[in-house]
């Protein structure tokens, strides 16, 4: 019987939160894992975690800043390298803390969150589709916000930056429409990590081990786009996009 090759992704903010435990999920399935985030020891820590856990799995570790924009090639091509190929990438290194109120706040706090959740998935992105043109296969995943649904108060630079990678990821499905690479927009709502565990409203809140296993059935089921839980999320996007602005300056639901 011949062995069915083992698939390999790679998470970007695989040191913490979301990208940790979905890096854990896809250990429990087998995948080698191409793990990058800025803070190396924590990456050290859960490779030796998952060695101990699931010996079978590779797991290679880089350290990457996706706001230096020039390096995010450099390190997914040579974590590719090192694996022969890569099945699937996720772009879910984020930030969540903006500068507050507009015209009230910090801008260079709004514009950080631009520079690591657009600009720097985007180069994420970009990295990913050039390696998989070059394979001629492939999954790119884009972790974008329920925030994309709307814009809402205390939240402006989070919520611009999620409906920006969720735009960007659309055009490039489009692109790639007629290649056998795949694209997938996930819509997170509250899951339990650092992000935002000092928020004083966290609605419909699903452990981060629960919004971990969903995003990766999720992947693996090659989803073009899903919110995460996908019930009530789904129904939520839908009203948010439709409520009139008296509704949202009142309601506030990502604001701290
Ligand atoms: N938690 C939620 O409820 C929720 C909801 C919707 C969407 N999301 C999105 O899900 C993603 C993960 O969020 P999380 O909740 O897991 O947050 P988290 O617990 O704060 O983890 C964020 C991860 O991103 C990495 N990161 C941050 N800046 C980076 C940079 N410049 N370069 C490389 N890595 C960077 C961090 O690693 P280092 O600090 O080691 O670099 C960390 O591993 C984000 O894109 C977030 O916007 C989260």
């Amino acid at each position: 019987m011949t062995k069915t090759k083992t698939k390999t992704i790679l998470i970007t903010g695989a040191s913490a939160g979301i990208g940790r435990h979905v890096a854990l999920a896809f250990a429990r399935r087998g995948y080698d894992l191409a793990l990058a985030a800025r803070r190396l020891e924590s990456l050290e820590a859960l490779k030796a975690q998952i060695a101990e856990a699931h010996p079978a799995v590779r797991v290679e570790i880089a350290a990457l800043d996706v706001t230096q924009l020039d390096s995010v090639t450099a390190v997914i091509q040579s974590l590719a390298a090192r694996f022969g190929g890569l099945d699937i990438i996720m772009a879910n290194a984020g930030i969540g803390d903006g500068g507050g109120l507009v015209g009230k706040g910090d801008f260079a706090r709004d514009a950080a969150v631009i520079q690591t959740n657009v600009l720097g998935a985007m180069a994420t992105v970009d990295a990913a589709v050039r390696l998989f043109r070059q394979q001629k296969n492939g999954q790119v995943v884009a972790v974008a916000s329920v925030a994309a649904a709307r814009g809402v108060p205390g939240a402006a630079a989070y919520c611009t930056s999620k409906a920006a990678i969720a735009m960007y990821a659309d055009a490039v499905r489009a692109e790639l429409h007629h290649t056998p690479i795949r694209v997938t927009t996930l819509y997170p709502g509250y899951i339990d990590t650092e992000m935002n565990n000092k928020m004083k409203r966290r609605p419909f809140l699903v452990t981060v081990e629960d919004g971990a296993e969903r995003i990766a059935k999720l992947i693996e089921r090659g989803v073009q786009e899903a919110a995460v839980p996908g019930w009530p999320w789904g129904l939520v996007m839908w009203l948010l996009r439709r409520m009139p602005t008296s509704v949202i300056a009142k309601q506030a639901p990502f604001a701290d």
